[in-house]
């Protein structure tokens, strides 16, 4: 069976939809689960769809995703700005890798214009809101089919 996607969401991603609805719009983060599960379908492709608040849990299913994935899908969300260890796992995993914000983190404060993870991303996409995460998937599924 082809390797699945992982698509991973750090901290305060689970407050989705009650969270600064003005910023991060009004979709929950499992109705934009159910969305990547139907595109994924369509398109032929597994995911496995995950969030956590804690840094650790996300390096490890980074871990667990360059053994068992075939491609990451990250909104790393605050530990974007500030983890290192993060970076570190993405880089470990060799895999392709598209970082995804829900806002433009150029238009907002100035400590979210650094990303630590972008260094590791194939491609990054913010600003788009929760189309980000499809258009990512998209372009895994393009790639990986040219990979195959
Ligand atoms: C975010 C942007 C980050 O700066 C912020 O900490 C988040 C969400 C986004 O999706 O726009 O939690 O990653």
């Amino acid at each position: 069976m082809a390797k699945p996607i992982y698509i991973l969401n750090g901290p305060n991603l689970d407050l989705l939809g009650k969270r600064e609805p003005e910023i991060y719009g009004a979709q929950s983060l499992a109705d934009i689960a159910q969305a990547l599960e139907d595109k994924a379908r369509e398109l032929g492709l597994e995911i496995v769809f995950r969030q956590s608040n804690h840094e650790g849990e996300l390096v490890d299913w980074v871990r667990e995703a360059g053994e068992k994935g075939a491609a990451l899908i990250i909104n790393a969300a605050a530990y974007t700005h500030s983890s290192v260890a993060l970076l570190d796992a993405i880089l470990a995993s060799g895999l392709p890798c598209i970082e995804v914000h829900l806002s433009n983190i150029y238009r907002r404060e100035a400590f979210r214009h650094h990303s630590y993870i972008s260094k590791a991303a194939t491609g990054v996409i913010c600003g788009l809101g929760s189309k980000g995460y499809e258009l990512a998937l998209l372009a895994l599924a393009e790639r990986l089919k040219e990979n195959r």
